[in-house]
């Protein structure tokens, strides 16, 4: 039987449901047996037995076996009822435990997996594991326990023919277990190739505008057909595993149902069982053996689950090292931290892989409170990553950041990310309205709010201009918007969020000069009540700032007002050189 602790483990949650589930289930299979052991009593009357415990006349059991065949007919309709609804618990059980880690090991972990790997663990395995609880698990445990109760009833009266039983159901329970091996390898080797698939799949459709300008769909094309053909040949390989597997089962079931009934009756002729029991016999041993047929070929959603259950487990189990997020994420702080200090990165480096190197190299800096700083410097000398360690994305290797009075730790990272607003390089626009998009910002704004942060990035009159206004549908990844519009979205969500610190990360690099100038004005504003690090290439943009540090690959080369690095800082003359160039 596939069972082990990492199912048992997923199950805590849906206990009630897949109880309820395998009783009905074991009703149903009760009921079944019931109705042959009525049919066995009618078979014995009609040769002539004038009584069977209170039964006189075939005519008194007639009706019992038609009202139970009806009860049972709708007890199979409520098992199929009560089987949806522990599938969708499980489901969902299980979704939201794999979005706490995943949420918990944030981008650290995604930036090194595809994201097709990801969405079809979250759709298959979790499929997988759905129906061994809501499929497979009733139906073993409903077989188990009423073929060994009947096999108990066999015995008593012919034990070598439960003994043949016996025989048959060690092998429909056990046998499986003797292919786990080879069906794990050509499993896992599917489930390589159908991520690599979606992956691929995945990855032509986000990049169809690339493709499409370098007219690079024909090779594409054949990438995809490459990873379609490695699939089937994995699936075909799994498949002819499984099938031999199945066809191996249910003939063990149906020779044991044979050999039971060959038993049997060379038995009776050997004068060991009376013609009763001979009968009784018969039937007990078809009701043992149906269920048993059954069983034997939803074995595999049995395998799957096992395999499905270690695979989450892993996922679930995924060490957070490089992450700094709390676990659970039902534990973050309310919006109320008071920051009252200034941020501070004191000696800090960090690498994203140790092969790779250190991409900040001791960095130390200090952006006093409600204060500008600036970093600039070139493509690639680390400024995001200072800005993703400040978010708490990524934890730092050594050194020490801090802001206000707290360390950023694990235990600090949920109320410092209160204290925290941020436009990125890549701001992800969600399947929504507008006015959805903005109110990620502070999903308890009211509309008031939002216009407000609406008009602070300069985007309101836009909005209005459309014809659903803030209700207006934004597609999948704000593709009906232009990159600055979507920009200035992004900026509206963080100047409704109305945090203590901001970081703007590129945040106007898509804006025109006029969008631009209006932006910088809130910034403006901004500045007088905020802590603000702003990374931008664009000079002009940030020569305002109290302060601005120059990056050079991975080092704060120097830090200083726009005329102080004039006067000090080759680097920072270089850099106002390419840009008046
Ligand atoms: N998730 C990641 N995994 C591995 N390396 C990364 C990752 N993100 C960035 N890097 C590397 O770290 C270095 C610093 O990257 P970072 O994004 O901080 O640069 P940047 O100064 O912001 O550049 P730009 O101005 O182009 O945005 C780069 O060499 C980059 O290749
Ligand atoms: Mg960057």
């Amino acid at each position: 039987m596939f069972i082990n602790k990492c199912l048992l483990r997923f199950a805590r949650d849906c206990r009630g449901p897949i109880a309820r589930l395998c009783s009905i289930e074991l009703l149903s299979v009760a009921l079944a047996t019931l109705i042959s052991l009525l049919i066995a009593f009618l078979v014995q009357m009609l040769l002539g037995k004038t009584r069977i415990l209170c039964f006189t006349s075939v005519w008194e059991i007639i009706p019992i076996i038609f009202v139970l065949v009806v009860i049972r007919a709708s007890i199979v309709k409520q098992k199929n009822v009560a089987s949806a609804k522990c599938g969708i618990k499980v489901k969902d059980s299980l979704r939201v435990q794999m979005l706490n880690k995943l949420f918990a090991l944030g981008p650290a972990y995604t930036a090194t997996k595809r994201t097709g790997n990801i969405g079809t663990m979250f759709v298959s395995k979790i499929e997988w594991l759905k129906n061994y609880y809501s499929i497979y698990a009733p139906a073993a445990v409903a077989t188990f326990v009423n073929s060994l109760l009947l096999i108990i009833v066999i015995a008593c009266f012919d034990v070598p023919t439960a003994l043949v039983c016996v025989v048959a159901f060690v092998g429909l329970f056990f046998c499986p277990m003797t292919f786990y091996k080879i069906m794990k390898e050509r499993g896992d080797a599917e489930w390589e190739a159908n991520s690599q698939y979606y992956s691929d799949c995945l990855d032509s459709i986000q990049g169809l505008t690339t493709l499409k300008a370098f007219n690079a769909d024909e090779k594409q094309r054949q990438k995809m057909h490459c990873a379609g053909e490695n699939l089937r040949q994995k699936v075909m390989s799994l498949l002819k595993i499984t099938m031999i597997e199945t066809g191996v089962l249910e003939f063990l079931v149906r020779l044991g149902s044979a050999a039971s009934i060959v038993v049997a009756v060379s038995r009776f002729l050997d004068g060991y069982i009376e013609p009763d029991g001979l009968i009784y016999t018969l039937f007990l041993v078809t009701a043992c053996f149906v269920p048993m047929l059954t069983l034997s070929n939803s074995w595999h959603i049995g395998y799957k689950g096992v395999t499905g259950a270690y695979s989450l487990r892993a996922f679930l189990d995924e060490p957070q090292k490089r992450s700094l997020n709390s676990a659970d994420i039902g534990e973050q702080s309310a919006f109320s931290a008071e920051f009252t200090g200034s941020i501070v990165f004191d000696h800090v480096s960090f690498s994203y892989d140790k092969n790779e190197g250190d991409v900040l190299k001791n960095v130390s800096f200090e952006i006093p409170n409600k204060s500008m700083m600036a970093l600039v410097g070139a493509s690639g000398s680390g400024k995001s990553t200072i800005a993703h360690l400040l978010a708490g994305f990524y934890p730092a290797e050594s050194g020490v950041i801090r802001v206000g009075n707290m360390e950023l730790t694990r235990e600090n990272i949920s109320p410092i990310r209160d204290l925290i607003s941020a436009v990125w390089q890549d701001n992800h626009i969600f399947y929504g309205t507008v006015y959805d998009n903005i109110l990620i910002g502070k999903p308890e704004a009211t509309m008031d709010e939002v216009i407000a942060a609406a008009k602070e990035s300069n985007i309101h009159d836009f909005i209005q201009s459309l014809p659903e206004g803030y209700n207006t549908l934004l597609g999948e990844q704000g593709v009906r918007f232009s990159g600055g519009e979507r920009q200035r979205i992004a900026l509206a969500r963080a100047f409704l969020r109305d945090a203590p610190v901001v970081i703007f990360d590129e945040a106007t690099s898509s804006l025109d000069r006029r969008n631009e100038i209006e932006i910088q004005k809130s910034l403006k504003m901004l500045r007088e009540e905020k802590t603000v690090l702003v990374i931008a290439h664009r000079l002009e943009t940030i020569r305002d700032a109290d302060r601005i540090c120059i990056m050079d690959a991975g080092e704060v080369k120097a830090c200083g007002t726009h005329e102080e690095l004039l006067h000090s800082s080759a680097l920072y003359n270089r850099l106002v050189g390419y840009q008046l160039a």
